[in-house]
This record gives structure tokens, sequence and C-alpha cells, in this order.
């Protein structure tokens, strides 16, 4: 017995998945054998071996992977040394930063990716080098539909940023002091300086945006090793996680551990339940319930919310805390975090290293108390995401309220309207704009399918002539997606979005929104008959994609709430494995 898993049985070399393409007498297997050779590989090397997918991300596209063909490197060398066979495959990479118009549009293209590679390549296991934003998803959702033993390697966070002695964070400083440069209190000078001190090393952005939530929560759903997701990306440690990841994915393959036998239902409440104690991404929220989605597990929105309303926040990082993911490394991580939440979690849950959750973090400590609060004494009471519903959102939205001006969270104002992201870029600035601090800006067609693809302008900028006034935060309302490094009283994810004729499409400007986040709603203060009037004289805009990927996203993406996937690769149905002739 190792951990509370019983480890029944081992596998025989005959019954891996390669043995199909290496181990026969035919004339396939002859071309399969030769074809290895011709990559100067002996049979010494690969015969009776687990054959270990390395699912490389890397690019010159994605420089929050850029240590990535070293760590290739280290994650064979452990494969090698637990007698395994590894094989490097690059996928699509996707590059938060210079992609366009949004990530999201193409998540599920990697996650397809992997999900093909996995089942047409001789593997029996993998190891998945993901960290960037939508990678980890991505990643994560295409192995869980394949369900070959596999872990994921995160990247990790890039060191702090540094600027004349203070520290920058990803994402949430360059909002902060764009503001201020919009207001006209930064000069150019300094917000240069800003630009070379920002992102000091490779690895993802080390704010608590949605690459840091991202990886917690997939170390808290039992996908990584313990301690993996907090380890800096440039820290020695991280190049000894890889070594190990390495190692362990050949064991993983002979005891059969597959993603579904660990991404259960009560993983998944443990995932949510940590991303929520660290006042994480909302992206989260999509990408947890499409990976749900893909392992048979339950997860919705109305879940989401009840964990979060249960959980005490106490990850003190940015951009609802103070701090940054090196802080919260040294002051022990999230193995620290989970340790503290105890019996709000499912301890019983099994971990990729066949352990559980609770023996994985038996021992774990906290060495800052003001980076890792107690539960005796939070950050806030509840963790960072609210679920809010009403006429304007019958499907549900989303706020991160810990990242929200307090006196905003129960607001009534009148609506500012732009109908698309180039409305809002030619007037939002306009010092005739009927707006004041009390209106609600209102941002349409910016969802899956409007946007397409939810881009994350859902932190709508505030006016110049309310920033010149001294105004930071303003309700937000939209149908798209915010960084996860952003802040602000900014609804987003309203479902079903405006494109496709949910209500937002309906607001006007002057109408009155209420949002009331502690009793959940959010109200369009416009009577029934009026919505439907503005309902009757609607019409659906174009299509955007004649042809393409773009198409194909068009026509099978769902909702927000049902997490964006494809509808065609939701759910478990099992798909054979492919014939060799
Ligand atoms: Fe890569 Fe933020 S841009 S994680």
């Amino acid at each position: 017995m190792e951990g509370s898993r019983v480890t029944t049985r081992r596998k025989q070399p005959t019954e891996l998945r390669s043995h199909r393409w290496f181990g026969r007498d035919d004339l396939r297997s002859f071309g399969h054998r030769s074809r290895a050779k011709q990559a100067g590989f002996s049979m010494e090397d690969l015969s009776g071996k687990p054959v270990i997918a390395i699912l490389n991300t890397w690019s010159d596209a994605n420089p929050c992977h850029a240590h990535f063909r070293m760590r290739a490197e280290e994650v064979k060398r452990g494969v090698w040394q637990a007698g395994g066979f590894p094989m490097e495959i690059p996928l699509l990479t996707l590059g938060e930063t210079f992609m366009k118009p949004s990530t999201l549009l193409y998540r599920n293209l990697l996650a397809m990716d992997a999900e093909e590679a996995l089942r047409s390549y001789p593997v029996d296991g993998a190891v998945l080098m993901g960290g960037c934003d939508k990678t980890v998803p991505a990643l994560l959702m295409g192995a869980t539909s394949a369900n070959l033993p596999a872990l994921l390697m995160p990247a990790g966070p890039m060191l702090r940023g540094n600027w004349r002695g203070q520290f920058l964070g990803s994402g949430s400083d360059v909002w902060k002091y764009w503001a201020e440069r919009r207001a006209g209190t930064l000069d150019e000078c300094s917000w240069r300086e800003m630009e070379e001190g920002i992102a000091r090393s490779f690895g993802t952005c080390m704010t608590m945006g949605t690459a840091s939530t991202m990886a917690a929560a997939v170390e808290a759903l039992g996908m990584t090793l313990p301690g993996a997701s907090s380890i800096p990306a440039a820290d020695s440690a991280h190049a000894r996680m890889a070594v190990a990841c390495g190692r362990r994915s050949v064991e993983m393959v002979w005891e059969d551990l597959t993603p579904r036998q660990i991404m259960t239902t009560e993983a998944f409440e443990n995932s949510v339940t940590a991303a929520m104690a660290l006042g994480g991404s909302t992206n989260a929220i999509i990408h947890l319930i499409a990976l749900a989605g893909r392992a048979g597990a339950s997860l919705d929105l109305d879940r989401f919310d009840a964990l979060s309303r249960r959980t005490p926040f106490i990850g003190n990082i940015r951009p609802s805390g103070e701090y940054l993911m090196e802080d919260f490394f040294y002051a022990g991580g999230l193995r620290g975090v989970l340790a503290r939440l105890g019996d709000l979690l499912h301890t019983e849950c099994v971990t990729v290293n066949g352990k559980t959750l609770g023996e994985n973090v038996s021992e774990a400590i906290v060495c800052n108390e003001s980076v890792i609060a107690s539960r005796e004494r939070p950050i806030g009471p509840e963790g960072g995401v609210a679920v809010v519903r009403g006429n304007l959102a019958p499907q549900g939205a989303v706020i991160k309220h810990t990242a929200a001006e307090k006196r905003l969270l129960q607001h009534a104002g009148p609506a500012v309207v732009f109908h698309n992201y180039d409305d809002l870029a030619a007037r939002i600035d306009d010092p005739s704009l009927p707006v004041t601090p009390d209106s609600v800006l209102v941002l349409q067609n910016a969802g899956p399918l409007g946007g397409p693809g939810m881009p994350e302008w859902g932190m709508l900028p505030i006016p110049k002539k309310l920033l010149a006034q001294g105004v930071r935060d303003m309700v937000r309302l939209s149908d798209a997606r915010m960084s996860g490094t952003s802040y602000g009283a900014c609804v987003l994810h309203i479902a079903p979005e405006s494109f496709v004729g949910g209500p937002l499409a309906f607001v006007r400007d002057g109408d009155i929104i209420e949002l009331d986040v502690p009793s959940r709603r959010l109200s369009l203060r416009v009577d029934d008959s009026e919505l439907a009037r503005r309902r009757a004289e609607w019409k659906r805009p174009e299509p955007q994609y004649p042809r393409g990927f773009g198409h194909l996203y068009s026509l099978h993406v769902t909702q927000a709430d049902r997490g964006c996937d494809f509808d065609f690769l939701e759910g478990t149905a099992p798909i054979a494995e492919p014939k060799i002739y």
C-alpha cells in the first residue's frame, strides 16, 4: 500500500500501450523499431519501457516558457533514471501576451492537440509542460480526455518585478500605473523604467493571476507533485521538480494511475477551495468547469459560489492582496495554504504521487503569517469570487469582490453602454461622455462568440475625466473576462452573452442597473414588456468567421457558465485505440 491508494498490481511490459507499436513481430513493428533506431536509439533504450510523452509548449512566442527547452531535458533525465523512454512532442503554445484576439479562442485547439498527440503516438504516459494561462487547462483537458497516466510540470512564477526598489507585480501594477499615467501623475521616464523591470525572468506572471491560480488549483486537484505550483521558475528547486516529474511519470504508468481516477468531484472541490482561499482569478471558473466536464465530475457556478462563501481568504497576494508569488513560496506556498484549510478539504483524495492530499500536506508549515494568514484572522471571511444572477444574467455572472472597492458591492446607477470594444476605445475618454462616478459602464459583444474568445476586456478603463477627479473604481459589466491580475468592481462572464441575444444586448444608456453582491443579485430595472420590445427589435450580428478554426469554434463553443469547451469534446465517452495496420 502506498498512501491511501492500494496498488493491486503493476502493469507488465507486454501490457504497455507502446508494446503494440514496438513489441510485436510484424511488418509495422519492424518499421517502428527501425525508425527509433534511425533516431539513434537501441532496443536497450526502448525495449519493455514505458514511453513518456513530454508535451512541451516551448516557443519564442511564449516568454513565460523560455526555460522549457532546459526543463524538457531535466524531465527526460528523470524518465531515464526511472527506467522509461522519453519522447518530447512539441505542441501549440498559447503565449498570453502576444496571441490575439484572445488565447481562450485557442484553448480548445491546444486541448485537441494534446489529446490527439497522446492518442496517436506510441506513448504510455505524459508529463505536461505548461504554465502560461490557458496552457494549463488546455493540456489538462486533453490529457483527461486521453486518460493516460499524466502529471503537470507547472512553469513556475517569474521573479518579483522591481522599480526603484519597489516590487512590481505582473499585470496588476501595469493597470495601476497606467491609470496614473492617463491621469497625468506618472512621467514617461518612470513608465519606461517599469517596462525594463517588471518581467525579470522566465516564468509566469508572479501575481495571483490566472497562471498562478490555475497552477495552485491543479496542485490542489492532485495533478502536480506536492508543492510544485509555488516554486519560482528561476529557483534550482524548479529544475529538481522537473526531474522528479519525469521519474514519477514512469511509476504512474506501471501503477496505471490515470487522470480520471484523481480528478473526482471531491478533488474539484479541493481545487475550487484552494483558488478561493487565494483570491484567485475569475478565469479559473471557466477552466475548472470545462475540465470537470472532461473528467465526468460535477461542478457548476452554484457550487463554485457555495465553496467560495465558506472559504476564508488567506493568501495575501496581489491583486487581491499585497505580496507576490516569490514571497508566497518563501512563506510556505500552496502546501502551507492547504494545511491551513484542513477540514475544508477532502484530504482523502489521491494525487499523482500516489499519496493523498492530506498526506502530502501533513508536515507543511507556514513561515510568514503576513503572506499566508491564519483561519482565525483571515484577510477576508470568504473566498474571492461571487456568482451573481438576475434578469441581466439568467445563467450567471461572476465578480472578484475581494479586488473591488467595498462601497461598490451594493450599488445602483445609470448605464453607459458601449456596443463593442472599438466603440469603447473611441468614446471612453471623450470629455462629453455623460458619465459620473455612479454610472455603470457596460460593454456588449465581448463574450465567447462576440469577442470572439471572451478577450480580457472586462476591466473597462475608468474615463480620463473621472481619473482626474481621483476615481479609481466603478461598477463595470460585460460578457468578457478579465485578466487574473486585474481588479475592480467588474462583473464578468455574463451569460448568455449579448452576441447571441442575452439580456445584456438590450441594455440602453440611462437604464438603472443594480448590483448587490451580498445577496448575489444583478438586476436591470427595466420592465419585462419593454425588454420584450427591445428583444423583438434586436438582430443577431453576422458570424465573424466564414471558414477555418474560427468557424468550427463558432459552431461548437459553449457559453461561459459551461466552461467554453466545444460541445463535441465534453464527456467521457470512450474512443477506441488507433488501429495499427
Ligand atoms: Fe504568461 Fe501571464 S503572460 S502567465
